[in-house]
């Protein structure tokens, strides 16, 4: 059997059975892998496009409602400045050059985090692909860009303390339900599944509200190597597991 028709055979195992509806990932590794090589790091960056935008057909083939890929941390504008920029445009071409695959696939891009700080030119590139696919109806691609779970959760508790001040909202309203609803994933379902590749055993405050009960898969392999059958593999185990959320 091929590697193609491996794929195709365990794609149609996991269609079988309910697929989560949201799976996050965090796509860790691109610089290991290309100072492997011995490559610089931007190399790996170039790898982990390629990677994304595999996932974004993966997960369309898997038929999920939202695919969440941490793209640009708040945290990462502390990298070396030739890499931060190298990837600002990477990630600017990227999102332009996927529009009319988004397009033809019926799937919306979304973005979660800060908009201010972001370059302008890179910003009114995003703004455009967000703008032309907002209608579509398929897939969500939500791409978490200059985003920090901390900050997510600042702006919201502001949002809520000036609706308070107003007198708009009561502080004994304030709900999971209030809080959720004044996050950036505002209308979006909490992830299901979480995913993070290269190892490392941390959430770097990624989604940090919306994880409570989201179940966790980490595997060694660097974002650069992942594949689709990767992808359907985690949620081939997702669907074995019992989710409790905190019940026995
Ligand atoms: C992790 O590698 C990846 C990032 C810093 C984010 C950049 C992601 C991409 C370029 C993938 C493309 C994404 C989209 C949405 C088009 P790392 O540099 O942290 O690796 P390391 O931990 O090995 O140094």
């Amino acid at each position: 059997m091929t590697r193609a028709q491996r794929e195709a055979e365990l794609l149609e195992t996991v269609r079988a059975q309910p697929v989560p509806e949201h799976v996050a990932i965090i796509m860790d590794g691109n610089g290991r892998w290309a100072t492997r090589r011995g490559l610089p790091r931007v190399a790996g960056h170039h790898e982990g496009v390629k990677t994304a935008r595999a996932m974004v057909r993966a997960a369309d083939a898997l038929g999920l409602r939202y695919l969440t890929l941490y793209a640009f941390s708040t945290e990462n504008w502390s990298r070396p400045e030739d890499e931060v920029s190298t990837l600002m445009s990477l990630l600017e071409r990227a999102i332009h050059s996927e529009l009319p695959e988004l397009m033809e696939r019926n799937a919306r891009l979304r973005v979660l985090g800060r908009t201010n700080g972001i370059p302008a030119a890179v910003r009114r590139g995003i703004d455009h692909v967000v703008h032309a696919t907002r209608e579509n109806t398929g897939l969500n691609v939500l791409m978490a860009f200059n985003y920090g779970g901390r900050d997510e959760l600042i702006d919201a508790f502001r949002a809520l303390a000036r609706q308070v001040q107003a007198g708009e909202l009561r502080p004994e309203d304030i709900s999971e339900k209030v809080i959720s609803a004044a996050l950036y994933t505002a209308d979006i379902p909490d992830p299901d599944l979480l995913i993070r590749t290269s190892g490392e055993m941390r959430i770097s405050n990624f989604l940090l509200w919306q994880i409570a009960y989201t179940e966790l898969w980490i595997t060694p392999t660097l974002w650069p190597d992942f594949t689709a059958s990767d992808l359907y593999g985690a949620v081939a185990e997702f669907q074995g597991r019992t989710r409790r959320f905190g019940k026995v």
